[in-house]
């Protein structure tokens, strides 16, 4: 008989604790490599079936997610991307020199096209603005073209362009890694130039809600913390604040391999999930520090995910989604969970074809990743009141301190509201057989688990179909606990009513 690893959770369901925002489950898509152009955009190929040249069958796998925001236009394109380019009559776009990734930009997909997208998936936008190679009046301008209602030149510019009446884009970013490609600047002289540019934008559309740069794993060490003692030496509150949301960058895996990893690097990359609770648990100490009652300034981690050695500026960041993604990206969440109170978006990078991407695609093909399904598992988190869970695993191997099987509970609003409960068995070995107290007798039980034989397991555009989630047996036992058996490297979610 196969030995199997046993847990017992206790889940504690009236005690509610901070919503999770539904903005944790956000997406980053930049002009880089396969990710706009086609993973997005296929203009008029007749192979590719699309609407008004926005590929369909992306549209309709990113619609079934329900992605709360997409971060746009970049990453390290945004600070040289100029938004003017990107507007009007497409066959007049002039054709540019993406400086980072080394492609070539037609500038077909441009604002219009982005939002447009943005309303096909029922995603709210997010525009990061260019600061290390433009104008604070370029950004601002950019504010007034989507946001205003006044007529002027700019609004009526907009209507030439086919929509008359404002988007309202309500997330703006303060451009990208100003520290290294967004213009290998200070953070007191980020915090001066912040200033300038969130004045100007927030005076054009005070209803705005702003994101400054913040630290990535190679400077959180001093990053945020100078910007926020410049920012906040000026003592020019009385303005009003200036933002809203520090936005943090971190990947994981940066030397490891997308498919030929062994099982220490497995082991390894989870490990490094630590490095990104510090960064965190560092940056939104910050942030608390900082807020007021009226001015509350709240974490984003707008880059986020696995980044592996295969993934180059010559293949435009491509890499494999194995089952090894899937876990990382849940347990991810489940750590962004443990900070509901601070951590308001998080943005995995990114969407279409790049790093740790939610569909592939080849041609006319696509598949959708391990981590698409992890998102789609973890949809009943989405704005759900963080319950406590006690958890007695077994230790994860070579992992010090990590247990086998992590837990994370919410519950939606309202007295019936139905809790999800997500569970990672992270072991590579060990089946885990997990017991579920409620501490009452459940009504109704549903399960759903994505599992593989091997970590190593993924889903190409021609295979697609390897690595996908299924129901799966939840047993309710008489005395009013419920048990779920998980396969090594799984991942499962479970709604239960009460
Ligand atoms: O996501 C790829 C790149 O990583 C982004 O363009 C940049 O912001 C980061 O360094």
């Amino acid at each position: 008989m196969n030995q199997m690893n046993q847990v017992h959770v206790r889940v504690h369901p009236h005690v509610r604790g901070p919503k999770v925002e539904r903005f944790v489950y956000s997406q980053f898509a930049e002009h880089l490599g396969r990710c706009i152009y086609p993973g997005i955009w296929v203009g008029d190929r007749k192979d590719i079936p699309n609407d008004g040249g926005i590929r369909l069958d992306v549209v309709e796998a990113l619609k079934a997610l329900e992605i709360p925001a997409l971060r746009w236009p970049g990453g390290c394109f945004a600070d040289n991307y100029h938004w003017m380019d990107g507007i009007g009559p497409r066959e007049q776009r002039p054709k540019r020199h993406n400086l980072w990734w080394k492609q070539s930009e037609s500038n077909a997909f441009g604002t219009h096209e982005f939002l447009r997208f943005c309303e096909m998936i029922g995603t709210e936008p997010y525009i990061c603005v260019n600061v290390g190679s433009g104008t604070v009046e370029e950004a601002r301008s950019w504010v007034e073209y989507c946001n205003c209602v006044e007529e002027t030149h700019l609004t009526q510019l907009r209507a030439q362009n086919g929509a008359p009446t404002p988007w309202k884009v309500r997330f703006w970013g303060v451009g990208n890694e100003l520290w290294g490609c967004g213009g290998r600047m200070r953070p007191d002289q980020y915090a001066d130039l912040f200033c300038q540019f969130a004045n100007f934008m927030r005076r054009t559309d005070p209803t705005i809600e702003l994101i400054a740069c913040g630290s990535s794993s190679r400077n959180m060490e001093y990053w945020n913390e100078i910007f926020f003692e410049r920012l906040f030496s000026y003592r020019l509150h009385h303005w009003g604040p200036l933002f809203e949301y520090l936005a943090i960058h971190h990947y994981l895996g940066r030397t490891l391999s997308d498919l030929n990893f062994t099982d220490d690097d497995y082991y390894g990359l989870i490990g490094e999930l630590d490095q990104l609770r510090k960064h965190v648990e560092k940056a939104a100490a910050l942030c608390r520090a900082y807020s007021t009652p009226d001015a509350p300034i709240r974490l984003i981690i707008d880059e986020w995910g696995t980044w592996y050695v295969e993934a180059v500026t010559e293949n435009g960041l491509y890499q494999q989604n194995t089952m090894m993604d899937a876990i990382v990206a849940a347990l991810g969440f489940h750590l962004y969970h443990d900070y509901a109170e601070d951590i308001f978006m998080t943005n995995m990078a990114q969407t279409i074809n790049v790093l740790q991407a939610l569909i592939l695609t080849k041609g006319p093909k696509v598949c959708k990743t391990p981590t698409y399904h992890v998102f789609d598992l973890f949809k009943g988190h989405k704005d759900g009141q963080r319950l406590p869970v006690d958890v007695s695993s077994p230790p994860l191997p070579r992992v010090e301190g990590r247990a086998a099987v992590s837990v994370s509970a919410t519950r939606a609003p309202g007295e019936k509201g139905q809790i999800t409960i997500s569970l990672v068995n992270a072991h590579l070995e060990m089946p885990a057989s997990v017991a579920i107290e409620f501490g009452q007798p459940v009504t109704r039980v549903d399960g759903r688990i994505l599992s593989s034989d091997a970590v190593r397991d993924h889903n190409t555009p021609d295979e697609p179909e390897r690595v996908v989630p299924r129901d799966c047996k939840v047993t309710p036992n008489v005395d009013g606990t419920v048990t779920i058996d998980l396969p090594p490297h799984s991942v499962a979610a479970l709604t239960v009513s009460l």
